[in-house]
């Protein structure tokens, strides 16, 4: 199995992103921990950040041709604002999981709608960097 981990805007900054937030992990150890999980599973883990909306959509377009079955997805602040990124996760028809590190429902009222979960197989919000693990975990049982 191919499992692609997308990250939005501003994950690039974790570890020193308001930690009391999202922790102290980095995107780097979170993706490295990610990698270690799957290929004990026998699967793959591939992932990709970007600040710019439109490389999020190409990457999921590309995930048509490259063998994904499956994404996980924290959009960021994307998560509140895109209809173009929920219309390509709904266009490619590959299932995903849409993962916060925090608990977005005890936070602003603006990051209480996304327009992914919709379509979402499922979401993990409030987990820290464990979500990512539990939403992989998930991906590899489906
Ligand atoms: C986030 C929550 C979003 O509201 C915020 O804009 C982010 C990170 C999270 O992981 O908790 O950038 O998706």
């Amino acid at each position: 199995r191919h499992i692609l981990v997308l990250h939005g805007p501003n994950l690039n900054l974790l570890g020193t992103r308001q930690p009391e937030i999202y922790g102290h992990e980095t995107l780097a150890d979170i993706n490295a921990h990610l990698e270690r999980v799957a290929a004990e599973h026998g699967a793959q883990c591939s992932h990709f950040q970007s600040n710019h909306e439109g490389e999020l959509l190409d990457r999921i377009h590309a995930a048509r041709q490259d063998g994904t079955d499956f994404i996980i997805i924290n959009a960021g602040a994307y998560t509140h604002t895109s209809i173009a990124l929920a219309d390509g996760l709904a266009s490619v028809d590959i299932p995903f999981i849409e993962v916060h590190l925090s608990n977005v429902y005890r936070r602003e009222a603006f990051r209480h709608h996304s327009f992914l979960s919709s379509t979402a197989k499922g979401v993990v919000a409030g987990l820290g960097a464990f979500g990512y693990e539990a939403a992989l975990l998930s991906a590899l049982r489906a």
